[in-house]
């Protein structure tokens, strides 16, 4: 049965999070509760509900501290579908130029009336700095290398509406490990649901050490190719690297680029994934992102879906609060 706008009432009692900071602070049910509210919002949306006002009167404002097209313009979009303001902030022509702190700035832009943060930074720990000194409710757009939550969560969402599930399934993700908080993100979450995940790629991006955290580490991605339900392939992050970890690009696509023999090899209902920003014939071939194996798009509608449920769910009226 799909969802009317009608059918949206309070945020479940189950949610009590203010915040969205990662997600391996998370519950499986936290996470199902995300998931599960972004399919009502995708499902309220496509029965022509272009808003769905349930954040009037609130304002969030991006406060983004690198470049990002997909994350940045989807958390916008999002907030404008459920009624709330928006403001755009922009580290390049702000006072952080004339000495102000990033608490201060954050601060500032919070006295505006501000109800959420969503903030992306380059250093790990920025949006849990900014949930211990501000007041409104702050959202994790990505820290370093360390975990872009929502990235995380709409890929998971974007598996399970393919593949129908999650636990039992072997998730690789492939490519730069080392740098790829979405790497992060995604091992918490589908752990905590029940997959296999293997991390994959070149010694120099993929240390032995991953295996604490309960996952596969491989470095030879046609050996594990065959028992892969789920590809997540990884951007090389070159801006993040002091050195080049493999002789050349060309040698790293011969290894580990999702090509049109690869996946003549993999399982039939193969799932491509990739966050993007994709590099065509780095880590996949332009046929196989663009084939019918590829879920690229769909991650970034379900991404749009994510974010608005999880907007509401950290600004949204609990059941106490909500007019009947
Ligand atoms: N996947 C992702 O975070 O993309 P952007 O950097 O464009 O936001």
């Amino acid at each position: 049965m799909s969802t009317a706008v009608s059918d949206i009432g309070a945020v479940p009692s189950a949610w009590t999070r203010r915040h969205l900071l990662d997600v391996e602070s998370l519950s499986a049910e936290e996470i199902n509760i995300i998931l599960d509210s972004a399919v009502a919002f995708k499902e309220a949306s496509a029965n022509c509900a272009q808003k769905i006002p349930l954040l009037a009167g609130r304002t969030c404002a991006n406060l983004f501290f690198e470049n990002s097209t997909r994350t940045r313009t989807s958390f916008s979009l999002a907030a404008k579908r459920l009624g709330a303001d928006t403001i755009d902030f922009s580290s390049s022509s702000s006072s952080l130029s004339k000495g102000e702190t990033f608490i201060d700035t954050a601060k500032n832009i919070e006295a505006m009336g501000v109800d959420a943060v969503i903030v992306r930074h380059h250093t790990p720990g920025t949006a849990q700095l900014l949930a211990e000194n501000l007041k409104c409710t702050v959202i994790n757009a990505g820290d370093g290398p360390h975990e872009h939550p929502t990235q995380g969560l709409l890929d998971i969402l974007s598996i399970r509406e393919r593949l129908g599930r999650i636990a039992g399934l072997t998730v690789a993700l492939v490519g730069d490990i080392a740098h790829s908080r979405t790497a992060r993100s995604n091992i918490w979450g589908l752990k905590k649901l029940g997959a296999h995940v293997i991390v994959c790629g070149p010694s120099t991006l993929v240390s032995k050490r991953w295996e604490e955290l309960g996952v596969e580490v491989a470095y030879n991605l046609d050996a594990i190719l065959p028992r892969c339900d789920v590809l997540n392939l990884l951007r090389i992050q070159f801006e993040r690297q002091t050195t080049r970890p493999f002789p050349s690009v060309r040698e790293y696509a011969l290894l580990y680029a999702m090509d049109r023999e690869r996946l003549a090899r993999a399982k039939p209902e193969i799932l491509i994934m990739a966050p993007g920003p994709i590099n065509r014939g780095v880590e996949v071939t332009p046929d196989v992102a663009d084939g019918p194996h590829s879920a690229i798009l769909e991650q970034v509608t379900n991404g749009l879906a994510v974010r608005m449920a999880v907007l509401w769910l950290t600004l949204g009226p609990t059941s106490s609060e909500a007019v009947s």
